[in-house]
């Protein structure tokens, strides 16, 4: 047993199920935040059986949910001390849905898939100082691309929220939500810095899509992702590259990246036209990323955005001293 606690978001199916079994194999304590308990129950019964480690555990997670968030933050901290690695892999993308609104009144997408994992974060940071090697994942997508072009932009930051609704679809905001997360991680990567904690994103490709995801598409997106399950790699592909990055040595001091789906480091693109060819090559490359990322004045605002959102939960954090270490 290595002694290493190691939570993943969305863990029931697709990669985050592959990454249970994975991190489960080699004995790590796997803590499976799910928000179907019914159907997560199952799988957990299955991830023992093969792994042959009984320590996987299923604890109840909606991270669209501040109130869901809290209690599993705090159920988490009433059973163990120590996380040493955090796997935000949950993803609200179903496609063709209207919008939505999460329980605390905010888009879904953009709740699920950033200002939830962000409050988790911050909940989860004493635990995580008290890791020798503490480690954090983001679950990013190429659907990023589409940053190439300049005049993109994360529409949430500007709070025309009548207008984004007028134009709502979720495969637009799951693209601005997929940007958000990459420029959170580099921004978290920042300030965890000071306390050893490294915070990664991966930029996935494709992985094989479940039934049951699929099933929640509308059926536009279904065929498309049918067709699209064909050309792309299992679910376990990618969930060894979670296990690579979150374990090891080599990664030991890395912070502040976007890994591609081969485990390689991605550099942001230049800040100019690079010409169509050169353009080309980005958009179906690996690796190289928007150059939007650099911009420190959407990123600010976002982590502004977020820490008004979720009540500034770094205050709340240094207000109780709630890491040992720091006395
Ligand atoms: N597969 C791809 O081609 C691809 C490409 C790019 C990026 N990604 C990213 O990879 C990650 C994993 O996706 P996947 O392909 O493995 O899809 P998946 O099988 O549908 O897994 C998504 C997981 O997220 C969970 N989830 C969604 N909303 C949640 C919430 N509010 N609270 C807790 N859990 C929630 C789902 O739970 P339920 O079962 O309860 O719905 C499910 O377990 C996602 O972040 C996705 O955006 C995937």
């Amino acid at each position: 047993m290595k002694n290493k606690t190691v939570i993943i978001t969305g863990a029931n199916s697709g990669i985050g199920k592959e990454a249970a079994l994975r991190f489960a194999k080699e004995n790590y304590r796997v803590i499976m935040a799910c928000r179907n308990l019914d159907i997560s129950r199952k799988v957990r019964e299955q991830i023992i059986e093969v792994s042959n480690n009984d320590e996987v555990e299923l604890m109840e997670l909606d991270v669209s949910t501040f109130g869901s968030i809290r209690k599993f933050c705090s159920d988490f901290q009433n059973r163990y001390d120590q996380l040493d690695i955090l796997i935000h892999n949950a993803g609200y993308f179903n496609h063709g849905e209207p919008y939505r609104e999460s329980a605390d009144g905010i888009e879904l997408t953009f709740a699920t898939n950033v200002i939830g994992p962000f409050l988790m974060t911050h909940l989860l940071l004493g635990n995580l100082r008290r890791s020798k090697d503490p480690r954090i994942l983001f679950a990013g997508s190429n659907i990023i691309k589409h940053f190439f072009d300049p005049k993109r932009k994360i529409d949430f930051l500007d709070g025309q929220y009548e207008e984004i609704i007028k134009s709502f679809t979720v495969y637009k905001m799951y693209a601005q939500s997929k940007m958000a997360l990459t420029l959170l991680t580099f921004k978290m990567a920042e300030r965890f810095e000071q306390f050893g904690i490294k915070v990664n994103a991966i930029q996935i490709n494709g992985a094989t899509m479940s039934k049951e995801t699929i099933k929640k598409f509308k059926p536009k997106y279904k065929l498309i992702a049918w067709v699209q399950n064909i050309f792309i790699p299992p679910a376990s592909y990618m969930a060894d590259k979670y296990f690579k990055i979150c374990t090891e040595e080599q990664f030991n001091h890395t912070t502040g990246k976007l890994f591609n789906d081969k485990t390689e480091i991605m550099l942001p693109s230049p800040n100019e036209y690079p010409g169509f060819i050169k353009q080309m090559k980005q958009i179906f490359g690996t690796s190289v990323y928007p150059a939007y990322t650099e911009n420190s004045n959407v990123s600010d605002k976002l982590w502004a955005l977020c820490a008004e959102l979720t009540g500034n939960p770094m205050i709340t954090y240094e207000k109780h001293n709630l890491d040992p270490k720091i006395e």
